[in-house]
């Protein structure tokens, strides 16, 4: 069997949940490919050699470059704060390697281009973080739309909000500064709009506000010195789907009470879904003429939680979802799956946020053939 050599750069929150489903990714799924855990490497040299020795990597680095040239590395995933990902995945690509990159793709639309252009060139399988979409229950959502249940789509919407940033005395962190692509819409809402373009197509145009509400965090926490913030807190806009359906798109890292709270409602003339990341196993269906919704719970009918469990209601969690993006990008390496977001579309998404920042600076309708 073809080996495949993981070097994984970033050993923070993503870093080991990435390590985590790659090393239950081959415990769950038959896999055409052996994986190797070859190298490891953080910007701290001590947390590369601690974080390889305990999740298995056979080398750490503190330099990311000899990881992309380590010769028995053949797949780098990139789990870096976001102005990192493009040095880092154009570095990989130029050395032919494919790419498994946390999200946003970048930190501009330009960056971003230039990496799907890359990575086109290069011929390589990328893939990009938008795991939510691996959740079973929304592979369903997507055949139940797809399969008519819903009737013709009219109205999305979507909200991500989380609550880590609701605190005044939050600190800031490379999440609070635009250079580092920083703000709720890169961070979260780049999820949401994902998603929205996963399960209801292209976006055409779109109208926006954005509000930043702390314009001032501690520079570190508990600090007395300030650091200005120019980043979105949160973002509301509306958007008008090639379909012709409509919606309302939100996302905030300061509403209290929530903490994953990636959520949407989906109508069209025949029924109505619902879906809340807080209660990840569910899926509520309302189909005109029923009297209430119907509650739709996961369960070994749907092959993603099969493959975890043979019983209904046992639930999958975030890191099952993680290890659901790696199988599906195993299978891609191995040229047995075109699913999960690549470059191309990950573009996509930067195009549509880039869309609602210029909406919102503009106070106008935006069509994204504009950006
Ligand atoms: N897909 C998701 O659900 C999800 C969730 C959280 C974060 N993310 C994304 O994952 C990425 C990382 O976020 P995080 O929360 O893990 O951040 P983090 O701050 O927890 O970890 C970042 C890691 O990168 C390392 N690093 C920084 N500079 C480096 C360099 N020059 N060379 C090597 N390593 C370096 C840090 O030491 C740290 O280990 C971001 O792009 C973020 O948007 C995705």
């Amino acid at each position: 069997m073809r080996e495949l050599g993981i070097g994984l750069i970033g050993t923070g929150f993503m870093g080991r949940a990435h390590a985590l489903a790659f090393r239950n990714v081959s415990a769950v799924f038959e896999l055409p490919l052996k994986l190797k855990f070859a190298a490891l490497a953080d910007a701290d040299p001590q947390r590369a050699r601690q974080c390889a020795e305990a999740w298995g990597f056979d080398s750490a680095h503190s330099d990311w470059q000899q990881l992309i040239d380590d010769p028995k590395v053949n797949l780098i995933a990139i789990t870096t704060p976001n102005h990192l990902h493009y040095p880092m995945a154009m570095a990989a690509l130029a050395a032919g390697k494919p790419v498994y990159c946390e999200k946003p793709l970048a930190v501009s639309l330009e960056q971003a281009n230039a990496m799907r252009l890359a990575a086109k060139a290069a011929g390589v399988v990328t893939r990009v973080g938008y795991n939510y979409q691996h959740n079973p229950m929304i592979g369903l959502a997507r055949e139940l739309i797809q399969n008519g249940e819903l009737g013709d789509l009219i109205s999305f919407q979507g909200e991500f909000s989380e609550d880590f940033m609701a605190d005044a005395a939050s600190p800031w962190s490379w999440r609070c500064d635009a250079a580092h692509a920083g703000g709720a819409l890169a961070d979260l809402g780049s999820h949401l709009l994902a998603m929205a373009r996963y399960l209801m197509g292209d976006v055409e145009a779109v109208c926006a506000d954005t509000q930043t509400v702390h314009a001032q965090r501690p520079a570190t926490a508990g600090s007395q010195e300030q650091r200005t913030i120019a980043v979105d807190d949160q973002v509301h806009a509306l958007l008008r789907f090639a379909n012709g359906a409509r919606g309302t798109f939100s996302s905030s890292w300061l509403k209290h009470g929530y903490k994953n709270h990636l959520s949407f409602e989906i109508s069209g003339t025949q029924g109505t879904l619902a879906f809340d990341q807080e209660r990840l196993n569910e899926l509520r269906l309302f189909r005109a003429g029923q009297e209430g919704f119907q509650r739709l719970l996961a369960g070994p009918n749907l092959p993603g939680y099969a493959a975890f469990s043979p019983a209904a209601g046992h639930q999958l969690g975030y890191n099952e979802l993680k290890t659901l993006e790696v199988h599906d990008l195993v299978m891609a390496l191995a040229g047995l799956s075109q699913g999960g977001t690549d470059f191309d579309q990950a573009w996509e998404v930067e195009r549509l946020a880039t869309a609602i920042r210029l909406a919102a600076n503009e106070s106008r309708w935006v069509r994204i053939e504009e950006v």
